[in-house]
Parts: C-alpha cells; sequence; structure tokens
C-alpha cells in the first residue's frame, strides 16, 4: 500500500478532548502499567495533547527529563499553561511522521499514532530513537467500524457536506491502524526481546447516546471542524447526531464499547 502523506491537523479543542478525562486515561494507565520505570532516563511522549498524562507518566517512569511531543497550537498551549514548570518536563511542537529522536529510554505514544500513516516506517523511527534496553509503547484505537466512526464518513458523503469538503472526504485513520498481530510481527523483526501487545475493549457507561456525539467531536470530528465554516460543522454535527440516535437507539445511559490496541515492547 502507499503511503498517504497527511498533514497533521488544527482544530483540536483541549476542553472537549478533557470532557472525558477519566474515561480516556483507562488505556492510558494500562500502557503506563507495562511499562518499568527509567530512573534518570530520557522519555518521549508523541502526541502528548494537553500534557495531563504526559507529568504522571513521567512522574511514574522517575525519568530525568521528558519531551512531550504535538503538533496542535492549541494542545501544546494547554500543557504549557497548566505543566510549564514541571521539573524536567518539556513541551516542542513536531510531527509524528517526521519526528526522529536518539538515545531514549521510552517512546511512548498514548492514542495519538493512528492520526499518521505508515505504520512500519514509523514503528522503525521510533525503534532507531532509542538507546541500548529502550522502551516502545503505544496504544491505538481500532474501534473504526463502529456506527460512531462509519457515519461521521457517511454524512461526510452527504450533500452539501461532500461539496464543502471539495469532494475529498478526510482520511478513514482506520486504514493506518493495523492488526495486533501485525504489529506484534512488527515489533519482532524490528529486534523487541520482550513484547506484549494485546487488543482490549473499554466499556464506558455514558450518560446517554448523545453523550457519543460530544465524545467524538473531542477526537474524530477534529478534521471536520478544521475543513468546514462554523455554520456547516453545525449541521453536520446535527446530522450525524440524528444519524446516530437512528442506528443506536436513544438510550439512558449508552454502554460505549470501544476497542484499542496495546503495545509494548523493549530492545537491546
Ligand atoms: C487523542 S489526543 C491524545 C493526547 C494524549 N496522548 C492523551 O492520551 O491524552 C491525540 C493528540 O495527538 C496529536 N496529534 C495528531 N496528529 C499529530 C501529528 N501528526 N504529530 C504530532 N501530534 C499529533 C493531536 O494534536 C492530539 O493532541
Amino acid at each position: 500500500m502507499v503511503p498517504v502523506t497527511v498533514t497533521p491537523i488544527e482544530g483540536w479543542n483541549p476542553d472537549q478532548y478533557e470532557r472525558f478525562a477519566a474515561e480516556r486515561r483507562q488505556p492510558f494507565d494500562d500502557l503506563r502499567a507495562l511499562c518499568a520505570p527509567v530512573p534518570g532516563g530520557k522519555v518521549v511522549d508523541l502526541g502528548c495533547g494537553t500534557g495531563n498524562l504526559t507529568v504522571e507518566l513521567h512522574q511514574d517512569m522517575q525519568a530525568a527529563t521528558t519531551v512531550g511531543v504535538d503538533s496542535s497550537e492549541a494542545m501544546l498551549e494547554r500543557a504549557q499553561a497548566d505543566h510549564g514548570d514541571e521539573p524536567g518536563v518539556s513541551f516542542v511542537c513536531g510531527d509524528i511522521a517526521t519526528w526522529l529522536g536518539e538515545g531514549l529510554d521510552l517512546v511512548f505514544a498514548n492514542a495519538s499514532l493512528h492520526w499518521v500513516d505508515d505504520h512500519l516506517n514509523l514503528l522503525a523511527r521510533m525503534r532507531t530513537a532509542l538507546g541500548t534496553g529502550g522502551q516502545l509503547a503505544f496504544q491505538v484505537p481500532a474501534n473504526f467500524r463502529h456506527p460512531s466512526h462509519v457515519l461521521a464518513r457517511q454524512v461526510a458523503n452527504e450533500a452539501p457536506f461532500f461539496e464543502a469538503l471539495d469532494e475529498d472526504v478526510p482520511q478513514d485513520r482506520g486504514r493506518f491502524v493495523l492488526s495486533p498481530e501485525i504489529y506484534a510481527d512488527l515489533l519482532y523483526e524490528l529486534g523487541a526481546r520482550k513484547q506484549v501487545v494485546r487488543m482490549e475493549v473499554y466499556g464506558h457507561e455514558l450518560s446517554s447516546t448523545a453523550d457519543v456525539v460530544e465524545w467524538v467531536m473531542g477526537t474524530l470530528l477534529t478534521p471536520y471542524r478544521t475543513r468546514l465554516s462554523p455554520e456547516l460543522f453545525g449541521a453536520f454535527v446535527e446530522r450525524y447526531r440524528e444519524l446516530l440516535l437512528e442506528e443506536l437507539g436513544d438510550r439512558e445511559p449508552y454502554f460505549y464499547g470501544f476497542r484499542r490496541i496495546l503495545c509494548w515492547a523493549r530492545f537491546n
């Protein structure tokens, strides 16, 4: 498959993203638990977002330095404002798709790599950023066949949104995410001495089906917010809500089962 070049997306809204902070942190906690502390070591957190979890990672790993990398100015501003004076932690603007590092003890990426294509080369680059005994840990969503994801693309293909998007619907990020067994193979081929790869379904009890709309507005719908006018984005969300409630039923509470892949590896 020919890799697609993807321009990092602006339009991230830290407040919207943090609305489900408790649910979103569950896979982070599980991924972090797979990592061994690196006392006095160097850590990078790719796609660090608001930096809340970067700081926790830094402290738990007992690292000397942790650099949070993100391409969103809004997310970085929030990270800098809330955590800019945390000793050992810094935040920089960068694109995961071109990021390079060296001599690191841990390269960590929670819920960010699916925004970038070509995971084969991405993982190889992340591996070369590690020093001896370094660890690689990432978590990617694998929920792209759930109606919450499928319906966004359906609406994007309807008028007037399709025309407003210049007949170029945002990339289906599900095409970027590989299967757990392929990640396991890749890590092995890259020389992982030990690895853990697993698929997990996180069950979230949301107050109602409509909350799914709020959830995806913090992530999946970000490219639509960027590319549509505020009025059209509002209309897009309304149409999406209508189809979603039709498909899932208007339930209170609503159980949102969310598949994710967690990968951890250590290299010589
Ligand atoms: C779903 S948030 C996850 C944030 C954080 N890791 C967490 O677990 O709370 C995804 C983050 O990845 C960032 N991101 C998306 N594409 C990126 C890219 N190409 N380069 C750097 N950051 C990117 C977004 O700006 C966003 O802050």
